[in-house]
């Protein structure tokens, strides 16, 4: 994963630096560290902290770095254990070049071995970059054909932000893993996406894969390292896209639920108005081909379930699968629809997957959070679930989004579902029930073990929570269908074990597991209009929106109770650009 960011303009770089690895901390917070130069003077200021990037403001000053050029990365251990002498920029030993890189470099040691001369002072992959660069540049090869020579050599993915010290240039190239320059006045920005840089503008250019661009004051040059010289489009992207605050909340995912009423209303105007073509689009695909794949991870994935649930109530058959095992079950051909579904449109196994079918003839499409990512742009049709953006790792607001989304195509597709008023209700579940979960999360502080049982429409649900009770409040939970219990997981079930039970409707099948629950004992708590304490509407369809975002809720308020770290959990991060 990883965040990086380049800068080269007339400011104070650090500063612009900094504020960039704070929007992109959620890539990565194993540990920080920027390099900042300028053209008049020879060397590079490099800091680097083990940690979040308060670590190195506090360990150092960085605002009074001299430069106007500054390059930084926050990290997500891959190679080499956290620690300082691991975290990036890394520089070649003749000090020519500085590198931050997000992305893993698979032959790093074959490249290693013939830099023989160069001491190497990382146990990174990343590190064999800066050599690399460092030695082409001593012997006199043009930046053009260094770069060309690192995409003919590198295995891999790897986007890559440098510095050379020598000229001032910054420059940046990518296969695998995203890259974005960004355009403003007489200074110009580079990093992993829009948020590194997007306080400062919003015109932007998204480099494909073997891109590569040059920056210096006269503005950016890019190149194909097969093409040459290549034309990009600038686009503009929407300002709230990329907007940051935590507002008065302490938290980003607290904040994150609590938009969830605003960010349903967002989308379904936009469903109806602005995206209403494109769902007629999505549509006609899905009843085009004969077989249609959802592909996923994460959270993403249990809102896919959700998706295959509704589209064959519309009479569409359909399968999902967790994308980095897609290529070990699935057969895709020229009458297959894929849809890829991704908040951050930048996950590799989903691009994998992507990558897997497109080579065997299938029509992709997708559903994002991030407009214009790179999932997006390998779709022929990709609706955007308009939830703004998302801060915290726990994904929450966006998985409500997502799940609308796929209710709305399944009603376009035929479905008589009821979706209600589902911004406004959703706006209830969340004022009427959050003091009852607070409750809640104080009395199950203590357990280390919980179980979520749910069935047809719930069962997703139940691994979602099961998902967020793993994520932020570090509890060990299991999501599954309640008529697998008796197959095996019951015996877990002691005097006193939680256990939720999603139960939808009154007389739900659901009930009978929940009776085999307590008559062992379990203290089963209900999510459900009919049964216990919560006050829940009657929208059939759209109850597995408000049981989630019951379960978003405990998981936050227990997080809370255990003193987890909310919003950044641990050997997380948001973006999964690694396999
Ligand atoms: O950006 P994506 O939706 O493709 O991300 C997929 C997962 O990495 C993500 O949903 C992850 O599971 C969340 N952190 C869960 O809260």
């Amino acid at each position: 994963m990883c965040g990086i960011i380049g800068y080269i303009g007339g400011r104070n770089a650090s500063q612009i630096v900094l504020g960039g690895l704070e929007n992109l901390e959620y890539r990565g917070y194993d540990s920080v560290g920027m390099a900042v130069t300028d053209p008049a003077r020879d060397g590079t200021d490099i800091r680097r902290a083990v940690g979040e990037v308060s670590e190195l403001t506090e360990e150092y000053d960085i605002i009074a770095l001299d430069g106007t050029t500054g390059i930084g990365h926050t990290r997500w251990a891959t190679h080499g254990s956290v620690s300082e002498h691991n975290a990036h920029p890394h520089t070649c030993c003749t000090e020519r070049v500085s590198i931050v890189h997000n992305g893993i470099i698979k032959n790093y040691e074959e490249i290693a071995e013939r830099l023989e001369s160069h001491e190497f002072s990382s146990e990174t992959d990343s590190e064999v970059i800066a050599h690399f660069l460092g030695e082409q540049l001593r012997n006199g090869t043009s930046l053009h054909d260094a770069i060309q020579q690192f995409a003919v050599q590198a295995e891999g993915t790897y986007a890559v932000v440098a510095v050379d010290t020598e000229t001032g240039e910054l420059f940046g190239f990518k296969h695998g893993s995203p890259l974005a320059v960004g355009i403003g006045d007489d200074e110009y920005f580079i990093g992993s996406d829009v948020h590194a840089f997007g306080e400062h503008t919003q015109d932007v250019v998204f480099l494909e894969d073997n891109d590569y661009v040059i920056l210096d004051l006269d503005g950016p040059a890019f190149h194909h390292t097969e093409d040459g010289p290549v034309e990009k489009e600038i686009t503009t992207v929407d300002e709230s896209a990329v907007g940051n605050g935590k507002g008065d909340y302490d938290h980003h995912m607290l904040k994150e639920i609590h938009e969830q009423p605003d960010a349903l209303y967002r989308l379904q105007e936009s469903l109806n108005r602005s995206q209403h073509e494109k769902v007629e689009r999505f549509v006609e695909l899905l009843q085009e081909n004969n077989k249609v794949l959802f592909t996923a991870a994460g959270t993403s994935y249990h809102a896919t379930l959700l998706g295959v649930y509704y589209l064959q109530k519309a009479g569409i058959e359909a399968q999902t699968l967790i994308s980095s095992e897609f290529q070990n079950y699935e057969r895709v051909d020229e009458d297959t629809l894929l849809i890829a579904v991704s908040q951050s449109g930048e996950t590799r196994d989903t691009l994998d997957a992507i990558e897997y079918s497109q080579e065997r003839g299938a029509e992709i499409a997708s559903i994002v959070n991030m407009p214009h990512s790179a999932i997006q742009r390998e779709s022929t049709v990709s609706l955007e679930i308009q939830a703004g953006k998302e801060v915290a790792v726990a994904a929450t607001k966006t998985f409500s989004n997502t799940v609308l989304t796929l209710l709305h195509l399944a009603v376009a597709a035929g479905y008589d579902g009821q979706i209600g008023n589902i911004s406004e209700h959703m706006r209830s579940v969340i004022q009427e029930n959050e003091p009852r979960i607070q409750e809640l999360a104080a009395e199950l502080a203590d357990e280390d073990d919980m179980y979520v049982i749910g069935r047809g429409s719930t069962y997703p649900v139940s691994r979602e929570i099961a998902l967020k009770l793993k994520e932020v409040p570090y509890i060990h939970a299991e999501g599954m269908m309640g008529g697998e219990l008796k197959h095996g997981t019951l015996a877990l079930i002691e005097d006193g074990t939680p256990v939720f039970a999603l139960v939808p409707e009154e007389d739900d099948e659901i009930v009978s597991n929940v009776h085999e629950v307590e008559a062992r004992g379990g203290n089963v708590i209900h999510i459900s209009p009919y049964y216990g304490d919560f006050d829940i509407p009657e929208d059939r369809d759209a109850f597995p929106l408000y049981a989630t975002t019951l379960g978003f809720l405990l998981s936050y308020h227990l997080g809370r109770e255990r003193g987890c770290p909310i919003d950044k959990p641990r050997n997380l991060a948001k973006t999964v650009t690694v396999r």
